[in-house]
């Protein structure tokens, strides 16, 4: 049998936060609906974070609301306790606390140093023990847009703490989509001294047409879990130039030529990007 791999689609949180025109509720819904029937098992559907940061997803409790609930585990960014729980009342099967290992980048996306940062999750990792799975991200694994070059070790100090903590999952963001494969392939290995391989996920940004190339490299180094946006959609507000993650469609040939099972239906796929990509 195939080994399995995971398709995390984050295209409707990380895709969209990024649009200036206010997408409508109703065509967010709709993209995550079309999501749910092309077979992804993750989807991160919106961030419950503060509407003046990201105006975007002020709509996160309604969208959380329309979508059809089908097979997925729908998961939602949530920065402190007050995002959390909107988001369980909401009905998220996961949470997301997101911190970087870059100082600066830390300051400008979330208004706090790397320590406050670690001070702020506690409380969402103390309501979510034994609720619902918390996965961990790492903004700026290779470079920062503020600071440059990040190194391994900052990375690797960041994903044991979040592991500590109690993150099931540690998402490692290449967030500018300038890491070169060399760079990731030191990074991984860094972060695979502090935290076991079943416990990592890649998160590529594609500026620099490297996503493919870098998922490769995380394969090699044994990781199975993939964050794509549907269409290509994608950046963060806070970080200038970063304007696309890879694109879900490419990860997802990218695995099944590598002989990975997904569960994901690439037609279907394909529709939902058409869509997504009409919404910018
Ligand atoms: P702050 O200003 O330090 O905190 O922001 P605060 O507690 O003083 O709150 C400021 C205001 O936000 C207050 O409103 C709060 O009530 C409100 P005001 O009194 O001014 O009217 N507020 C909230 N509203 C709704 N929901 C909440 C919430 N919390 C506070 N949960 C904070 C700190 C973290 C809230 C803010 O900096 C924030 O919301 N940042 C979000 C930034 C963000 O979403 N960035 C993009 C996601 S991360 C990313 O894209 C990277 C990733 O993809 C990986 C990669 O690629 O690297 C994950
Ligand atoms: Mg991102």
């Amino acid at each position: 049998m195939a080994e399995r791999a995971t398709l995390f689609e984050v295209g409707p949180r990380d895709g969209l936060q990024n649009e200036t025109r206010f997408v409508p509720t109703a065509d967010k819904i709709a993209l995550v609906d079309m999501l749910t029937d092309a077979g992804l098992a993750e989807i991160e559907v919106t961030s419950f974070v503060s509407p003046k940061w990201v105006p975007q997803m002020a709509d996160a409790a309604a969208v959380m609301a329309g979508i059809s609930r089908g097979a997925a585990c729908y998961s939602v960014l949530t920065p402190n306790l007050r995002g959390f729980d909107a988001a369980l009342a909401a009905g998220a099967g996961k949470v997301a606390v997101f911190g970087a290992a870059s100082e600066s980048f830390s300051q400008k996306n979330i208004n706090c140093s790397i320590e406050e940062s670690f001070e702020r999750f506690q409380p969402v990792m103390d309501a979510a023990r034994g609720v619902v799975p918390v996965r961990g991200y790492i903004s700026c694994v290779t470079n920062c847009p503020f600071e440059g070059e990040i190194a391994p070790e900052a990375v690797a100090r960041v994903a044991a703490r979040l592991r500590a903590i109690g993150c099931t999952e540690i998402s490692l963001g290449e967030t500018l989509g300038k890491g070169r494969p060399e760079r990731v392939a030191l990074m991984l290995e860094a972060v695979l001294g502090e935290v076991p391989v079943a416990a990592l996920a890649g998160h590529f940004h594609d500026t620099g047409g490297l996503a493919v190339e870098n998922i490769r490299v995380a394969l090699e180094a044994g990781l199975r879990v993939f964050d794509a946006a549907v269409g290509g959609l994608g950046g963060c507000p806070y970080a200038p130039g970063a304007p696309g993650n890879v694109a879900s469609e490419a990860v997802l040939a990218l695995l099944e030529a590598e002989g990975f099972e997904t569960g994901v239906d690439a037609g279907k796929l394909a529709a939902a990007g058409e869509f997504a990509r009409g919404l910018r």
